[in-house]
């Protein structure tokens, strides 16, 4: 769809926008492809959606792109998943990185081999003074597994627990240096959690749609952004409470 000169951006922009990104299988499916056709449609989309998000005034994506989970999947899609990853890096990196975007990651690359483990490191410390978007991949990434390791650590630096607050646990979160989202994003029509970001969500606001993730681009997210606009967030509070740009 091209831009129109009417098009108006919604008033109130989310700083951090989170996405599940499902439905690449389903939408393969529909076109009787194999499920690695709709998870490579899914990366062309998420191409689309980071320029939207920088065009948007958006300051931070963190994108959900491989489960604890997904390791449970057949083989070759594994496989296909962390060529995807590696893929990426190669032919995206330059672009993102002259286009300002700041890459981190959530997770525990471990299981990944170590060339590939070096050249998501490489990707985090070349991007990291960018600030036109901070994106965040979660890879093999389980909200659980985050807190459980969260916890090993605060044992192991010797917090006392007296210490432990809410603001103590968020920074030994894996997104310490990020805000909360203040948008969840899924697309495919599920309505779950999937284990993503359960503790940095406890207030965001969710938008949900039947869309499948490689269909999802700029309108989209421009919709989602003006449903978002029309939210008032209480944060647990009463209506009005809370004075918010
Ligand atoms: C969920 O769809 C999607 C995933 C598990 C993978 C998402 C990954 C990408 C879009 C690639 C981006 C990757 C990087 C490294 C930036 P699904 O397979 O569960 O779909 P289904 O529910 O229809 O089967």
């Amino acid at each position: 769809m091209t831009k129109s000169n009417e098009e108006k951006l919604p008033e109130k922009i989310p700083t951090h926008v989170a996405i599940i990104m499902d439905g690449n299988g389903r939408w393969a499916r529909a076109r009787g492809l194999p499920r690695l056709a709709g998870h490579r449609a899914g990366v062309e989309n998420l191409r689309r959606v980071i320029e939207a998000c920088v065009e948007f005034g958006i300051q931070y994506l963190t994108i959900y792109a491989f489960s604890t989970e997904n390791w449970d999947r057949p083989r070759a899609e594994v496989r296909g998943l962390i060529n995807i990853l590696e893929d990426v890096i190669d032919r995206e990196l330059k672009e993102l990185h002259e286009n300002g975007v700041q890459l981190r990651h959530i997770g525990d690359l471990e299981p990944l081999r170590p060339k590939l483990q070096e050249k998501v490191r490489h990707a985090i410390e070349l991007t990291r003074d960018n600030r036109k978007l901070v994106l965040t991949v979660a890879w093999n990434y389980g909200g659980r597994a985050e807190i459980v390791h969260a916890i090993q650590k605060m044992l192991a630096d010797g917090i006392s627990e007296g210490e432990i607050d809410e603001e103590l646990v968020g920074r030994y979160l894996f997104t310490a240096e990020s805000p909360d989202p203040d948008l969840v994003i899924r697309t495919s029509g599920e309505l779950r959690v999937s284990n993503f970001l359960i503790w940095q969500s406890a207030y965001s606001e969710w938008y949900i749609t039947p869309t499948f993730w490689p269909d999802f681009g700029r309108e989209e997210l421009l919709q989602a952004l003006c449903d978002y606009s029309q939210r008032e967030r209480r944060f647990g509070r009463v209506p009005g409470a809370i004075s918010q740009s």
